[in-house]
């Protein structure tokens, strides 16, 4: 299914937190398991993000179908997922694969969940990356 427009930066969500926002500590995040956290920005709101941690490294998408816009779900016990391997919507129930977010099956076959670049500090902080861009790897 086409994409009728392109899909938004996360920078470009409101209340996107800024670069550098600590979001976790890597040894509090379970390994290979989505974690759901709810970054509070201005005035009460909140930015919701998934944490996948692989081992040393944690990728993150925004909490966010591309379906309708909505969140894949409302709290950390409703997340669907196949640790590893996918995380679903529980709305209409598309699956999106764990390594990259793209929809392999559902309403929304071949968008992407949006990513958020990370660093993980020697410290033991995840931070979103001082670099808002979320390139492949290898591409300046
Ligand atoms: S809103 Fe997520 S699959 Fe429809």
């Amino acid at each position: 299914m086409s994409q009728p427009f392109p899909a938004p930066q996360w920078f470009d969500l409101p209340r996107a937190p800024a670069p550098g926002t600590v979001v976790a500590q890597h040894d509090a995040l379970a390994d290979a398991c989505a974690t759901m956290v709810a970054l509070d920005t201005t005035e009460g709101n909140v930015f919701r993000l998934l944490l996948m941690r692989a081992g040393p490294g944690v990728h993150a998408f925004v909490n966010r179908c591309p379906h309708f816009g909505v969140p894949l779900a409302a709290r950390q016990e409703q997340l669907l997922q196949k640790p590893g391997i996918s995380i679903s919507c529980n709305v209409h129930y598309a699956r999106f694969r764990w390594s990259d977010g793209l929809c392999e099956s559902g309403e929304c076959k071949g968008e992407s969940l949006i990513s958020v670049p990370l660093e993980v500090h020697s410290d033991g902080r995840v931070c979103i990356a001082s670099d808002p861009v979320d390139r492949p790897p290898g591409e300046l």
